[in-house]
């Protein structure tokens, strides 16, 4: 990898330096595009590139109602202008009313959405202040003015993103329905005036109908439906998506004349239709897309028992467990075994929560046709049964190849747990410092030392096999993929730099922070995936009890300091460090809320 350079994207066999992507999603309503959209992202920046999400919903929330705006010019370079008459009225009609703060835009104003909001209600469900509201007529394609509003919008994002792009940006994710022919080539047209990005549609498609229903009901709590009866919002948004359904056209011959890339995801994953893929990047996302889940389980990391080096500061090798690691070999075996019947308890729990929410919902239902489940009768029951998640009772155990860590799991049960020994596992190798402890390196190496300190993401050790974070990376792509597509809990019980570069792709966590995230011996991380992000929690071994105690997850990943040791000039990146401190995303945050 090239030093003065060294993204993951660049050079050798991945990619030409100046390469750009633009996905483009497509699909209707509540088939999964925002799940598959917050991976796909969390994915590709985790491998190096810089990727973000431009979502047509949050701008078409802000643009408000289409009587609120002038359309002006036409093409895609007009912008929306909130007209003043409108804004007037607003303030006039806000006088008549009660004032109260809307959850939104916390303004006092004029709302109707509250919770007492019935079917009917949508049309006025919205904030005077900030017009966040849509009901399903601004969905409805005969609606002009509406429609006119959602292309202009949906145009208007495909241009920031582009001014993203040109700007640097690398990978940039429309998300969107783009669910017309018309659409999809007025975005098609726009990027041909742009050199050396490549487009790729991926469109998600949902046949299960049950998926659908809970999909429609978690709708409920998107944005758009804040304060309103769920019941009410249900009903809006099956009105909307049979709207959509009228003018939608799946990706086919319209786009292959087009020469462009397309695939499409069905049901999760299961069925993956891959069309005309020709970069690496974009056969990396479709890879990537064919492995994923939806079936509950938890990926849990930690790092070995306490190793003979470990005890004197020691960093690599290949020593075996202290006695102090023993204790937690044989502690671990048992918090493990004690949580395989917790966990499975907890998802019960969940089925429960999940039928009493659904249950609370009048207008779910039934349809031997999942395209149209939106016309669905409140008569109709939903079958519950295939929409409970079911624990596989598999579990296996992956270490690397390292002693430390095959000494760790000794204790477990082979006839109950799959144990594997993977070399990619193994700790970042130190090249020439491997076995020495910091203090040395500092004193025998301190060029190399302080290198480290200022790039620690890509300075790599120096000698034969010496590697970067950057580097372990690359190592860990095929074990994140397989962990993607394993429909069972796995335990990982690995490294300090391999625990840090696998929880930083779970919890979203910036390759920036990566290194230097505390990782102390003795934890246990959780990560359960969840349709909005990865849920985590985390244990600490506790000696005098020799058990493992829960912790609050939200201050468990923390930033390291480092310290520059050789050198007392205040380097940019030292202090730039010290301003990431407490930049971690906590789990609420990275557990993002629904989106349309
Ligand atoms: O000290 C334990 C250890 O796993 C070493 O083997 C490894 O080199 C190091 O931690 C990784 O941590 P850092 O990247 O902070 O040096």
């Amino acid at each position: 990898m090239c030093r003065e350079c060294p993204r993951l994207g660049h050079s050798d066999a991945r990619t030409d330096s100046d390469h750009k992507l633009v996905v483009v999603m497509v699909g209707l309503p509540a088939r999964g595009k925002s799940y598959i959209v917050k991976k796909l992202k969390r994915y590709l920046s985790w491998l190096g590139f810089q990727t973000k999400i431009f979502n047509v919903g949050d701008r078409r929330r802000l643009a408000g109602s289409a009587d609120d705006y002038e359309v002006s010019g036409t093409g895609t370079t007009t912008r929306l202008e909130r007209t003043k008459s409108n804004s007037g009225k607003t303030a006039m009609h806000n006088q008549q009313q009660q004032q109260q703060p809307c959850a939104d835009c916390n303004k006092p104003g004029t709302q109707q959405h509250t919770s007492t909001a019935r079917q009917g209600d949508m049309q006025a469900a919205s904030c005077t202040q900030c017009d966040t509201r849509h009901s399903s007529t601004f969905f409805d394609p005969d609606n002009k003015k509406a429609k006119q509003l959602r292309e202009q919008v949906a145009m208007e994002v495909f241009e920031d993103l582009l001014r993203w792009l040109q700007a640097g940006g690398q990978i940039a994710i429309h998300d969107a329905t783009n669910s017309t022919i018309e659409r999809r080539s007025a975005l098609i047209n726009r990027l041909r005036s742009e050199t050396d990005v490549n487009l790729l549609f991926v469109e998600s498609i949902c046949t299960d109908k049950n998926i659908i229903n809970r999909n429609i009901r978690l709708k409920t709590q998107s944005p758009d439906y804040v304060g309103i009866d769920p019941d009410v919002a249900e009903a809006d948004f099956r009105a909307r998506l049979r709207n959509y359904e009228r003018a939608y056209r799946p990706i086919g011959t319209a786009e292959e004349k087009y020469d462009v890339q397309y695939c499409k995801i069905i049901d999760v994953g299961k069925k993956v239709i891959a069309y005309n893929i020709q970069g690496f990047l974009e056969s990396q996302v479709v890879f990537y897309l064919m492995n994923m889940n939806l079936d509950p389980r938890v990926i849990y990391i930690t790092r070995h028992g306490e190793s003979e080096d470990n005890s004197v500061g020691r960093i690599g090798g290949d020593t075996g467990l202290s006695s102090n690691g023993e204790r937690y070999a044989k502690a671990l075996a048992r918090f493990i075994d004690r949580r395989r019947l917790e966990f499975t308890a907890e998802v019960d729990e969940q089925n429960h929560r999940l039928e009493m929410f659904m249950a609370s919902g009048t207008s779910s239902g039934n349809n031997s046709e999942p395209e149209s489940v939106s016309s669905h009768s409140s008569n109709q029951s939903i079958d519950y049964s295939s929409l409970r998640l079911k624990v596989k009772p598999d579990f296996e155990i992956w270490t690397s190849m390292l002693k430390r860590t095959m000494e760790t799991v000794e204790h477990f049960d082979p006839q109950r747990y799959r144990i594997k020994n993977i070399r990619s596992l193994n700790e970042i190798y130190a090249g020439r410092c491997e076995g020495m402890t910091y203090e040395e390196i500092a004193t025998q190496f301190p060029e190399e030392f302080e290198a480290r300190q200022l790039d620690k993401f890509y300075y790599r050790y120096p000698g034969i096999g010496g590697e970067s974070y950057a580097d372990v990376v690359l190592r860990l792509q095929q074990v994140i993929v397989e962990l993607e597509r394993i429909r069972h809990s796995v335990l990982l019980v690995t490294h300090r730099a391999m625990a840090r570069t696998l929880l930083s792709y779970f919890m979203d966590i910036p390759t920036t922070h990566m290194p230097d995230m505390e990782l102390p011996l003795g934890y246990v991380y959780s990560c359960e995936p969840r349709p909005f992000g990865n849920f985590l929690r985390v244990w600490r071994y506790n000696p005098d009890t020799d058990d493992f105690d829960e912790i609050d997850s939200s201050t468990a990943l923390k930033i390291r300091y480092p310290k520059i040791m050789i050198s007392d000039r205040k380097s940019p990146a030292s202090s730039a460090h010290h301003d990431q401190h407490n930049l971690l995303p906590s789990p609420a945050e990275t557990a993002c809320s629904a989106n349309t």
